[in-house]
């Protein structure tokens, strides 16, 4: 029973770059999200309105969002933390907000200095504030499947981070593998759980990391389960610098790859795919995990 089609949500230039200590110009930037949405990416997560100095990486969000080629069907995305996020990510008209929340109250902390209760009013003013501008918010939880810090973390506490995000108005829940520590058993578990609670999974993605290289693995599983959306990161590039352990995510054209074999539609282009993966292994000048970019590499 899988579906005839699967979105792919490209968070590269966000969580990709946002770990990365080379620079990357602004001019590097646009050309790259370009090459994106020339592949057939129709759903591109930019950048993040963060703390300049948390994420410096990151802190010319607004010059990216003003320079870029818009493409018509493609939605161009922000994650934001706060009211002054949201605030300059309305400023630079993204099309869509993403807020994000932690299942380990830790990590939540060290990402964004506040408990999980105090994160709550936060989240609640900027999805009012983002939709009363006819905006759409996407919700993240982190650390859905274990925690550096604390841990495995209870479904129950999963299921009811879901219910508080939808109730304040989250149109989609990716649910994040920060640390690529999930195993396809486990997937199986939580998506059962939510698909028996929620009634379907068609508001849920999943998000992961390929830390430990489950992530097609855990991704087959969410497509077996009817998960419809996932998150990829061009080349595998990625990482949270506020959890311990973090690396790449699931490369975009691995995923890619997988489906169309299956016979399932992306609507992407791997050939354009593949340039935009090159171009960006250029301009960091390191090598990407990607085992697609790495094939073709080879010739
Ligand atoms: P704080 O220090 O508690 O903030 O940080 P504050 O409210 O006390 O403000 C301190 C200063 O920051 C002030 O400036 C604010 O104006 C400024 P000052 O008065 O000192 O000059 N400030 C801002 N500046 C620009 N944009 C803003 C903003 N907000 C405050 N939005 C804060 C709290 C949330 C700001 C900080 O902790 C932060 O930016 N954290 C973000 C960290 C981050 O981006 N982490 C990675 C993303 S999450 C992730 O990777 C997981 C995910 O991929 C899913 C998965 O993989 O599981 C989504
Ligand atoms: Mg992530």
């Amino acid at each position: 029973n899988l579906p005839s089609r699967v979105i792919l949500k490209e968070v590269g230039p966000r969580d990709g770059l946002q770990h990365e200590k080379r620079s990357v110009s602004i001019a590097n930037k646009v050309t790259w999200i370009n090459m994106l949405s020339d592949s057939g990416l129709r759903y591109i997560e930019c950048s993040s309105f963060v703390s300049s100095s948390w994420i410096p990486a990151l802190s010319d969000a607004e010059e990216v969002f003003k320079q870029i080629k818009r493409h018509p069907d493609a939605i161009y995305c922000a994650l934001v933390p706060n009211v002054k996020g949201m605030e300059r990510a309305l400023a630079s008209n993204v099309d869509e907000l993403s807020v994000f929340i932690s299942a380990s109250g830790t990590h939540n902390r060290k990402n964004i200095n506040k408990s999980k209760q105090e994160t709550y009013p936060v989240l609640d003013k900027v999805i009012k504030g983002s939709l009363a501008e006819k905006k759409r918010v996407r919700g993240y939880i982190s650390m859905v499947f274990g925690c550096p810090y604390e841990g495995e973390i209870a479904i129950d506490e999963v299921k009811k981070i879901c219910e508080k995000l939808f109730h304040l108005g989250v149109y989609e829940i990716s649910l994040g593998d920060t640390i690529g520590i999930a195993h396809p058993k486990q997937v199986e578990r939580l998506l059962t759980e939510l698909k028996n609670y929620f009634g379907s999974l068609d508001n849920f993605a999943l998000h992961f990391h390929d830390t430990r290289g489950l992530g097609i693995a855990n991704s087959l599983v969410g497509l077996q389960a009817g998960i419809q959306t996932f998150d990829g990161s061009l080349g595998g590039l990625g990482g949270c610098p506020y959890a311990k352990g973090a690396s790449g995510n699931i490369a975009t054209e691995d995923l890619a790859f997988m489906l169309e074999q299956m016979g399932i539609a992306t609507f992407i282009q791997p050939e354009a795919l593949m340039n935009a993966a090159i171009f960006i292994e250029k301009v960091l000048n390191h090598n990407l995990p990607s085992h697609q970019l790495n094939l073709y590499k080879k010739g």
